[in-house]
């Protein structure tokens, strides 16, 4: 057994913006089946702070002139322990994790998750008279990434293991905040926390965690090329040796067409008709024309480069030809939410668009949707397409990262012998999409083919354990290399 502190900027049901949020709500679970001891790091935010009945604090922590409170509570619906770190000079605030209510990056974001790093360095280095010290501690992405570099040098340290979520995303900030927030100077150097002059987080993760992995084995190979590597790939190139992928699992009782309580018609393969009545349903409320036998193309994601909405937005003018109707549920850069909007106001009765983060809207449309979008220029693993298997609505995806590895491209091989799963889209341009989406909606034609593809995505087991299995082994890895006295 081992004891792992996890470490993340947000983790479902208690916060989330995107994928991270589900993974960290969900792994630390299946790492407790694993006979992992874990404890989920979290920063106290304010609508975290808000789910909180009785808050119990069992620590305490002192940094930048700021009493820090360490609160225990359960991660909902589970037995997972949570703390949160709760220092309100940091976390006590509306809008989200990262950004304010303009959607504006915070301006002391580096203080916010440095600090966080701190009370997490503290906690591993069992300062805070816990009675409990990590033998790993498992950091995501760049919030939590200065502490693999803060621990580094210390003799008596768990190992540290970080995941790239996103590349993309690197928590750069002027140097002169490195030296604001009276880092160790020993870390600035190339090789160290500094980026062509900048203060970078995440290269506290990828030049000093005992070991690193991304969360597909594809975008782990991505990134080490320039294309994907935002800079960065020459450093992990150097790191290849202790670099793998780990594919994300889901959540296999929060999204369930059996179960879900968010959908009107439940269904699993044997009911797969029910299906359509999601479908009617929601045209219906998205008031779109009612017709079960018209096909429906959902999407549901952050309105971002990456999504791939350019390959869409010029796909368009040939979509809305089309006897089909397009669901799109997203918020993020105003471009893209004012030009899909302006699509929608055009094409009422083929294209709906709702801006904003919805919850049950996002379980609607997979549980109505006949074909799932993913253009994604990258995508080092992707959930919903997952989240689309489960629920029969076959993934389109771009073949990058997660895409790749985990559906399969439906061609005279794979429909035979019953792995084809949906479809690839094997560039960036625009034609290119409408090539693949002409391709599925051929084969939605027929109903028999369309009902063994939908039986066959249905049929896929993407749950956490065997990549709950995996990451056991990486934390073995990781602690047997810092036994070894091999340290990086
Ligand atoms: P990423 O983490 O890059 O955003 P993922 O596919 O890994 O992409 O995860 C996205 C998660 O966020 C999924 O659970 C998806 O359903 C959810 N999501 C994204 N945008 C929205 C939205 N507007 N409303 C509801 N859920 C959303
Ligand atoms: C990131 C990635 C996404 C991945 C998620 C969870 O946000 O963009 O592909 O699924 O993290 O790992």
């Amino acid at each position: 057994m081992n004891k792992i502190l996890f470490v993340t900027s947000e983790a479902y049901p208690f916060i989330k913006t995107g994928g991270l949020g589900d993974v960290a709500g969900s792994l630390p679970r299946a790492l407790q089946k694993c006979k992992q001891d874990i404890r989920l790091l979290l920063p106290g935010y304010r609508s975290v702070m808000a789910q909180i009945k009785n808050p119990q604090v069992i620590a305490e922590a002192f940094h930048y002139g700021h009493k820090i409170r360490i609160i225990e509570t359960p991660l909902p619906s589970s037995r997972v322990k949570t703390w949160l770190v709760d220092c309100p000079a940091a976390f006590d605030r509306p809008g989200n994790p990262y950004v304010d209510t303009t959607g504006n990056n915070w301006s002391d974001n580096a203080f916010r998750f440095a600090l966080f790093c701190l009370v997490a360095v503290d906690i591993a280095l069992n300062r805070c008279n816990l009675g409990w010290q990590p033998d790993v501690v498992h950091c995501n992405d760049w919030q939590t990434a200065l502490i693999p570099a803060l621990l580094n040098g210390y003799s008596e340290r768990p190992a540290s293991v970080f995941t790239i979520h996103n590349m993309a995303y690197q928590g750069l900030f002027p140097k002169q905040q490195f030296f604001e927030l009276g880092l160790p100077s020993s870390l600035w150097h190339p090789d160290g926390v500094e980026f062509y002059d900048q203060f970078s987080f995440i290269k506290g993760g990828l030049a000093y965690a005992d070991y690193i992995n991304t969360v597909s084995p594809t975008y782990a190979r991505e990134i080490q090329l320039p294309e994907f590597g935002y800079g960065l790939d020459g450093l992990l190139r150097h790191r290849s040796d202790r670099l793998s992928g780990i594919l994300n699992g889901i959540d296999n009782d929060t999204w369930n067409p059996g179960s879900d309580l968010h959908i009107s018609y439940r269904y699993n393969k044997q009911t797969i008709k029910n299906k359509s009545l999601n479908k009617t349903e929601l045209q219906t409320a998205l008031k779109l024309p009612i017709d079960a036998n018209l096909p429906m193309i959902g999407m549901i994601s952050r309105m971002v480069e990456q999504k791939g909405f350019d390959t869409l937005i010029g796909a368009l003018p040939e979509l809305v030809k089309w006897p089909v109707q397009l669901v799109i549920l997203g918020n993020g850069q105003s471009y893209y939410e004012k030009t899909l909007t302006e699509w929608a106001q055009h094409y009422p009765h083929k294209i709906s668009v709702r801006i904003g983060y919805d919850e049950t809207l996002s379980h609607r449309i997979e549980a109505a949707a006949d074909l799932f979008l993913m253009p994604s220029l990258f995508e080092p693993c992707g959930l919903n397409q997952l989240y689309s298997l489960r629920y029969g609505a076959l993934p389109v995806v771009r073949d990058v990262g997660g895409l790749a590895d985990s559906i399969v491209d439906t061609n005279e091989t794979s429909m035979a012998n019953h792995t084809a799963t949906g479809f690839f889209i094997t560039d960036n341009q625009p034609a290119t999409l409408v090539n693949a989406l002409q391709t599925a909606l051929q084969l939605y034609q027929n109903p028999e083919v369309w009902r063994q593809l939908q039986v066959n995505a249905m049929s896929q087991d993407f749950s956490w354990l065997k990549s709950a299995e995996e990451y056991v082994k990486l934390y073995q890895l990781a602690r047997e290399s810092i036994a070894g006295g091999d340290e990086t």
